[in-house]
């Protein structure tokens, strides 16, 4: 199963890089938003500053809604950086572009994914990734972890290779969840990732550990 960090924040990229275990990173327009990043030409240089410093996959979110102003601006994003993802929304425009893209051999993120049927189009149209919403889903009482199984089942059953993008994790227990139910990737906020390193029996143990060495070695 693959990491990718869900932020635009520098620092919290940089942090789950130094971690040794961080695969890629997803932006979307609230992300970049929440760190302040106006304008075209700044937004440009912030997704160039996150792939400098993951070397590996990074989307970055088209805000168009029609066929073509996706399509100028995916190429724009994607001749910032070999590492850019093109993330486009699961729409009749947004797929037509994932299959413009992934027919050019370029990598797309089908994201805004709530259903079965939104995942088939985005693997029919050859997406890359496809970006079921876990928390969003559980937000209105609905199942996401179950989509999520769902869909890899039917990416299973026909031989899709679009990989399952888990996103919208809110918490550590959701990363598991998903990892049961086949996720290829899940898409985490810092705190999620760390939560996997918790456990009381580590902290116990260690401290243990270092008591012990202590009253022999002084
Ligand atoms: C990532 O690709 C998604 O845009 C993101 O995970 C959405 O998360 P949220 O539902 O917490 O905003």
């Amino acid at each position: 199963m693959k990491f990718f960090i869900d932020t635009a924040n520098l620092d919290q990229i940089r942090q789950a890089y130094e971690m040794g275990v961080l695969d890629g990173v997803t932006t979307n327009p609230s992300l970049m938003a929440k760190e302040g990043i106006k304008g075209k030409e700044n937004q440009h240089k912030h997704y160039v500053d996150i792939c400098n410093i993951v070397k590996s996959d990074v989307s970055a979110e088209v805000i168009s809604t029609d066929y073509e102003g996706m399509i100028a601006e995916g190429e724009e994003l994607a001749a910032l950086n070999e590492h850019i993802v093109i993330k486009l929304p699961c729409t009749a425009d947004g797929i037509r572009a994932v299959k413009y893209f992934s027919e050019k051999g370029m990598k797309t993120n089908c994201t805004l994914v709530f259903s079965v049927g939104q995942a088939l189009l985005a693997a029919k149209a050859g997406a890359t990734y496809v970006s079921p919403f876990v928390g969003r889903l559980d937000d209105i009482s609905e199942d996401g972890v179950g989509l999520i199984k769902e869909i890899v089942d039917m990416y299973n059953y026909y031989g899709y290779a679009t990989q399952v993008l888990a996103a919208s994790i809110r918490h550590t227990r959701h990363i598991i969840d998903c990892l049961k139910a086949g996720a290829d990737v899940a898409t985490c906020p810092l705190a999620a990732i760390k939560g996997l390193l918790n456990h009381p029996l580590t902290d116990i143990g260690l401290e243990k550990f270092l008591a012990d060495y202590k009253k022999v070695n002084g």
